[in-house]
């Protein structure tokens, strides 16, 4: 049998730069990209997560550049040791980058490169989907059926929350946030509030249109309106989704003292990251209060559970899949490449938020998006 935890396959053999990639990859062009660079790829075959030794054993004694998975801790040990083999260029396949220690890849001098701007509208779509799959019940109301135990239509099986016009409260209106928010207002007519450090005017303003818009259709406007603090927005939202990033000001911001304010039948939704909720909390909070909903693609401490919450009818459970689609993976596969491949060649960084001159065509020569560029003191590209 062929060891899969081993097993390294290699591309462009005869590439200059080597490149270890700690997991395959969806699609084609990220490795045409790093070809094109002159990168000999080399990929771990393995569906485990690496640990770090692993990873350090595959630097061997020169990679010149590298990209990890968020599921691996690229702390100070890792970056030293890909500086020790002579490493310039880390990225992240992810948008979110709590596994990395940003501050020590700077202090080894090496760029941290991450994918924004592919994941917004897919994991925003996954959001919606558990909303909906937790307030009309899907997951409960799939088991049944498939069990075999649907005897006839009652006009009692399976009652959940209707949204229409109902308050949507998102926490982190940040891209993904925003989008979601777009989602939900415009194709439910839900009234939206929101918690984020920053106010998002370009979203206060779409809102506002859009309530322009439904006043002259002669229906009920939507409201929009930024909320100080985390408590009465949870006291007040029939929905609740969180879109924020894991640090140490949001580990465990949703507790049991915050999953007592919010109502007896809410929704709360997470497709960030998991110990944005103090998963306990919530099991013992959803043991109690069975007309509460959550839908979860994240975890405290994945890919395990904390104990009961598996046996929870009231929960809807994916395993961090909001970003899974082709398209998506796909293009952080290309960005993931396109700022390795760039640092390497000694290209500026790319100035802009919209990356998506990256995905077709001739890339610029520039790096997409590289987290530690000023700190670093990278040059910018200026289209
Ligand atoms: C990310 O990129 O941070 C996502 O969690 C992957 O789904």
């Amino acid at each position: 049998m062929v060891d899969r935890i081993r097993s390294w396959k290699t591309y462009n053999p005869n590439g200059k730069y080597r490149v270890v990639v700690t997991k395959e990859l969806p699609g084609q062009r990220w490795l045409e990209m790093l070809t094109a660079a002159d990168c000999r790829i080399e990929v771990s075959t393995s569906t485990h997560v690496l640990n770090s030794d692993e990873i350090h054993t595959a630097f061997g004694e020169h990679c010149d550049g590298a990209i990890g998975q968020l599921t691996e801790a690229w702390g100070d040990p890792l970056f030293q040791a890909l500086k020790n083999a002579g490493g310039r260029a880390y990225s992240n396949y992810a948008v979110g980058f709590n596994n990395v220690d940003v501050d020590a890849a700077t202090r080894h001098g090496i760029p941290v490169g991450n994918t924004p701007g592919v994941l917004t509208e897919t994991t925003a779509e996954m959001a919606v989907a558990l909303t909906f799959a937790a307030a009309r019940r899907l997951g409960e109301a799939e088991r049944f059926q498939r069990q075999g135990k649907y005897t006839g239509w009652l006009p009692t099986l399976f009652l959940g929350e209707l949204l229409l016009g109902k308050t949507l409260g998102i926490i982190g209106a940040g891209r993904i946030g925003a989008a979601y928010a777009r989602m939900m207002v415009a194709g439910h007519h839900m009234n939206l509030i929101y918690f984020d450090v920053q106010p998002n005017h370009e979203l206060e303003n779409y809102m506002q249109a859009y309530a322009v818009f439904l006043e002259q259709q002669g229906l009920a406007p939507v409201t929009c309106k930024r909320i100080e603090r985390l408590d009465d927005l949870l006291k007040q939202a029939h929905v609740v989704s969180i879109h924020t990033v894991l640090d140490e000001s949001t580990h465990h911001l949703i507790n049991a003292p915050r999953l007592g304010c919010m109502q007896e039948n809410a929704i709360l939704i997470n497709t960030s990251r998991g110990p944005v909720i103090d998963e306990a909390a919530l099991v013992a909070h959803c043991q109690t209060h069975p007309n509460f909903r959550a839908g979860l693609d994240v975890f405290e401490e994945e890919p395990s559970m904390k104990p009961g919450l598996v046996d929870l009818e009231n929960v809807v459970i994916v395993p961090h899949i909001a970003s899974a689609t082709s398209w998506t993976r796909q293009g952080m596969a290309t960005l993931a490449a396109a700022n390795v491949a760039a640092i390497l060649q000694d290209y500026p960084v790319w100035a802009h938020q919209d990356i998506t001159p990256f995905l077709s065509g001739n890339a610029p020569p520039a790096a997409p998006s590289i987290l530690n560029a000023k700190a670093l003191g990278l040059r910018y590209f200026e289209a």
